[in-house]
């Protein structure tokens, strides 16, 4: 109702409204650097097209005269109230479509009441994201580093964050094979981009100053080194601690980069690991990237709180199954119970219901925010979130779904037209 009662008030939409016209608008406000890091996927793209390519292959089947006059669109997941089955996924350098990126996407959630998942590889301190949220849902995705100590550090920080839950994303331990930003020989990191809830750790900053100290003593041996990056280092250090790599212009010290590198995961994770998580921490406990049906069984056996059936946006591997192709599998593996939110692919508010279909609990939105932010900022993001979930409640509206629980397997069918 609120999208076309705008619509008849004459307020112009700052973003437009079909994702295929919003990508293209995106695509022009952005830097090709961003749009190649943003937009872009694993190899050849086509774990990207399988996520699109599975919701082309279900069909939803809609009844009538069903007397549905207003829906609940309301859900609770891991202990989080949600207004609509919708949250938004936590995307990493996100700087590189919009100075201030991380706080406009904060403000624009608490404005809609949609949980915004801070990214590990944020633009803004979480503290900052935080404070400009007020009072409303916002989790933390985290990447487990290779430093315990930080692990434990980013958790202390989620839980006085006020976050809902923590998101270990497993999927990422290295990152993926993506021929666009490397064509452009460029990696966020590398320019200061996503680093922000590192700058702003006391135990990062601990590391890094101890390799400082042995970067020093190499600098006696080879003074010919980085003699020049680990000064500045050193001086921003001394007078902007934990900011001191924020607002940088310059290449960032090389020191300081190579560390991140290092440490912001750890390849060798494993079920050992995770199974630690549940004494660190009183948060629930999401785990990202699931799509084997064992793995998901070998969650719900550790007593996580949930799982979000994901392949990363097709970031990750080429030629991979597609998240909403793996859904129904993890389903009837789990059982009803367990909570399951699935992303990659979702793209318009009847994509969440034919998610909802397959056994989804609730999505997660990536990249259609991005590009809302991107052409019009906080405003944008603002306007894809309402566009979506306004699509959604009129596809339940016209399929005859009273709310977000009635939604399932009897809606839809593999699509005939295929
Ligand atoms: C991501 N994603 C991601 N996931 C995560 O756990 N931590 C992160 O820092 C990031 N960073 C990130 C950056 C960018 C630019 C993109 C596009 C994605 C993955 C994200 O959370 C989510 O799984 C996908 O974006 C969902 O797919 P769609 O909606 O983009 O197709």
């Amino acid at each position: 109702g609120v999208v076309y009662r705008n619509g008849a008030l004459g307020r112009r939409p700052a973003v437009p409204t079909a994702f295929g016209d919003l990508e293209r608008a995106a695509r022009r406000a952005s830097s090709k650097r961003a749009w190649a890091y943003v937009a872009g996927g694993a190899g050849e793209g086509r774990t990207m097209r399988n996520n699109r390519r599975a919701f082309d292959r279900w069909a939803i089947v809609p009844r009538m005269a069903h007397g549905v006059t207003e829906r609940d669109l309301t859900t609770t997941v891991v202990g989080t109230s949600l207004s609509s089955p919708l949250l938004l996924a936590p995307v990493g350098a996100g700087a590189l479509m919009a100075r201030g990126s991380d706080l406009s996407i904060a403000r624009a959630a608490a404005a809609t009441g949609v949980p915004y998942i801070f990214s590990n590889q944020g633009c803004s301190p979480m503290e900052e994201c935080a404070a400009a949220m007020g009072t409303a849902p916002r989790w933390f995705q985290l990447y487990w580093s290779s430093d315990e100590d930080l692990v434990d550090s980013l958790l202390r920080r989620a839980e006085a964050a006020a976050a809902g839950a923590v998101v270990v994303t497993l999927d990422t331990t290295m990152l993926g094979w993506r021929p666009q930003d490397l064509n452009l020989g460029s990696l966020p990191f590398a320019r200061g981009e996503g680093i922000a809830q590192y700058t702003s750790d006391p135990r990062f900053l601990e590391i890094v100053r101890q390799r400082i100290d042995a970067a020093r003593n190499a600098v006696t041996e080879r003074p010919d080194v980085t003699l020049g990056a680990i000064r500045t280092l050193i001086s921003m250090t001394r007078n902007h601690p934990g900011r001191f790599l924020d607002n940088l212009r310059s290449p960032v010290p090389r020191a300081a980069a190579e560390t991140l590198l290092d440490i912001y995961s750890n390849p060798g994770l494993s079920w050992e690991h995770l199974a630690t998580l549940r004494d660190r921490t009183k948060l629930p406990i999401v785990l990202k990237g699931i799509l084997h049906p064992d793995d998901a069984r070998r969650a719900v056996d550790l007593g996580v709180d949930a799982m979000v059936v994901s392949n990363h946006g097709g970031r990750q591997i080429d030629g991979s199954i597609a998240s909403l192709d793996a859904l129904p599998e993890i389903r009837a593996a789990v059982g009803r119970e367990p909570t399951l939110l699935l992303d990659s692919g979702i793209r318009s508010g009847s994509d969440v219901f034919v998610a909802l279909a397959l056994g989804a609990d609730a999505v997660l939105l990536g990249r259609p925010y991005m590009y809302g932010l991107a052409v019009a900022g906080q405003r944008g993001v603002e306007e894809v979130i309402r566009n979506v979930v306004a699509e959604f409640d009129l596809t339940m509206a016209l399929a005859g779904a009273r709310s977000v629980r009635d939604i399932d397997e009897r809606f839809v069918r593999p699509n005939p037209s295929l």
